[in-house]
């Protein structure tokens, strides 16, 4: 589900556990800009019982949008829940008028290139040493939304 920002405020504490481990702390700063309404980024979340099991942050720009942070508890992978929130995302995008839906992903990581290409995700850009700790490379991989231009 979208959370509004007051939700963002009550389950902060679960997705940055979730979320900064794997993206060096960016999930917290990203949920307080959403909370403090600093940022139009969308937070989507799917719950197991009352706990979050994962979570998605969205860039909305015009036309386009950007997956900022995916990620899904590690207990709980390979379980559909990244799957729930591609879905979530694609309707919310086609509700809003966005045409197409970019991302940027460790070249190495190929659990989530996976997940991307499996949703109609394609590479379409590469840039060198883009990422830090460790230095690696990102595939860019864009999908054009139905009935877009
Ligand atoms: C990538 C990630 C979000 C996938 O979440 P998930 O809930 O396990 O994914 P799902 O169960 O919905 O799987 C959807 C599809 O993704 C692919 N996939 C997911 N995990 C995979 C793995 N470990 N190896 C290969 N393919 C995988 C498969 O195609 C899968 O479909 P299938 O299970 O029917 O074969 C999860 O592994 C994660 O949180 N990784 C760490 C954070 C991360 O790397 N985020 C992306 C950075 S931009």
């Amino acid at each position: 589900m979208l959370l509004e920002s007051f939700e963002a405020a009550g389950f902060k504490d679960e997705i940055a556990a979730i979320g900064d481990p794997l993206f060096g702390g960016e999930t917290s700063l990203y949920i307080e800009e959403i909370i403090n309404k600093t940022s139009d980024h969308k937070i989507f979340a799917v719950f197991r019982g009352e706990k979050v099991a994962g979570f998605l942050i969205l860039s909305a720009v015009l036309d386009e949008a950007e997956i900022l942070e995916v990620a899904v508890s590690e207990n709980l992978r390979r379980k559909g829940i990244a799957s729930e929130l591609m879905e979530e995302i694609f309707d919310w995008c086609g509700k809003n008028g966005i045409g197409r839906i970019l991302l940027e992903v460790r070249e190495s990581n190929f659990a989530a290139i996976n997940c991307y290409e499996r949703f109609g995700f394609v590479k379409d850009g590469f840039r060198k040493n883009y990422y830090r700790n460790p230095s690696e490379d990102a595939v860019l991989m864009s999908k054009k939304l139905f009935g877009a231009s």
